[in-house]
């Protein structure tokens, strides 16, 4: 084990451009710890909200961000049985990822299913996660019923399109340029619409016979979102995911009851934390479903660490697909 590493730091809340590549002395495992060569670590969203200071958990700089990584553990606390060195793993946490060293957990440890490379472990957990949570657990989609995915070329979108497809819904999402449309094509949807479309309800309502579709799966919010509760059906139900574009939409009341649809949170994190039945019941739905390669990661952009902060830009600017993943030297 190497006793200093790299790590991208985020040094003050501006933004991607606040990231330095540090170097950092490992510290002891403390009880319950495993450390983990990290080969890949995949972006999300929260990342780059916490680069600004924006996400709901704050942590005040300098810290190291990055929710979810794949690599090697190579040491283990003395009371961790759960795994070994040299075992391959996928991992989650509050931060930390994006580094050549990763403390964490070893609850938060899983095997790398062989389905998946490094860097597709590295992109799987939150947004398989999110997408099986959300449309299984919470919105309990079922095949021949039809699906709205909106930010569907996004990380957890994207998943959600692949989840949705897996069940047998219709799927119907939305791209804002035509490669990002392309690339929700490759991942199965049946249609394909622009956010920016000023028809976008009647239109989504012309593809489902005028019934309007069962589930929204909503991780943008804004005006977007008040536009997809005009497009969903009687007894239709709303996830609320997330709000990429910055504003939180405020739903009327009187239309969810007129309409009898449901509007439904989703934290497919915090949830199976607070239910150790569901956790159980997530972890092995997920394992299967990683198995055999289902929702595997698109995976568009990838940058080394010391091209973190462009690797972030991208998030920043709307121009990611898929997903993004910084590749440490060691990645295959
Ligand atoms: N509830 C949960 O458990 C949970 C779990 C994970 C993530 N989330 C949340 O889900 C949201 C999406 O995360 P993600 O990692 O999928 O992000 P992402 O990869 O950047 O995707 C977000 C999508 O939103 C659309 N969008 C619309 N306005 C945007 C704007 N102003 N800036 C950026 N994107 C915009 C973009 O698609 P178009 O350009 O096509 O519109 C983009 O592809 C975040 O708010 C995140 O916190 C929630």
């Amino acid at each position: 084990m190497n006793s200093r590493y790299n790590a991208a730091v985020c040094t003050e809340l501006t933004g991607p451009s606040s990231i330095r590549i540090i170097e950092q002395d490992a510290v002891p495992l403390q009880t319950g710890e495993v450390r983990i060569k990290v080969h890949a670590a995949g972006l999300n969203f929260p990342d780059l909200l916490m680069t600004q200071g924006k996400y709901q958990f704050r942590p005040d700089p300098p810290f190291i961000p990055g929710l979810e990584a794949s690599g090697e553990v190579i040491e283990v606390a003395a009371d961790v049985d759960s795994v070994k060195p040299g075992d391959r793993v996928m991992a989650g946490g509050k931060g930390g990822a994006l580094a050549e060293q990763w403390i964490v957990n070893a609850a938060a440890v899983s095997p790398l299913p062989p389905a998946l490379s490094f860097s597709e472990g590295a992109c799987w957990q939150t947004g398989a996660s999110t997408a099986w949570h959300a449309l299984v657990e919470r919105g309990h989609l079922q095949a021949g019923e039809s699906v709205f995915i909106l930010g569907a070329s996004g990380g957890v979108g994207m998943a959600a399109v692949k989840m949705a497809k897996h069940i047998g819904a219709m799927v119907i999402g939305t791209g804002s340029s035509e490669a990002k449309r392309e690339a929700i094509r490759e991942a199965g949807a049946d249609h394909l619409l622009d956010p920016a479309d000023e028809s976008l309800a009647t239109k989504v309502k012309a593809l489902t016979d005028g019934k309007g579709v069962d589930v929204v799966y909503d991780p943008v919010g804004g005006d977007l979102a008040l536009t997809a509760t005009r497009a969903i059906a009687w007894n239709g139900r709303y996830l609320i995911v997330g709000f990429a574009s910055g504003e939180i939409p405020s739903f009327p009341a009187n239309h969810a009851l007129i309409k009898t649809y449901s509007l439904i949170g989703v934290r497919a994190g915090e949830s199976p934390r607070r239910d150790p039945e569901l956790a159980v019941r997530q972890a092995a739905a997920l394992s299967d479903l990683a198995a055999h390669g289902a929702m595997r990661p698109h995976i568009f952009h990838r940058f080394p660490l010391t091209d973190t902060a462009k690797a972030l830009a991208v998030l920043e600017k709307r121009e990611a697909i898929g997903r993004i993943v910084v590749e440490m030297a060691t990645s295959s």
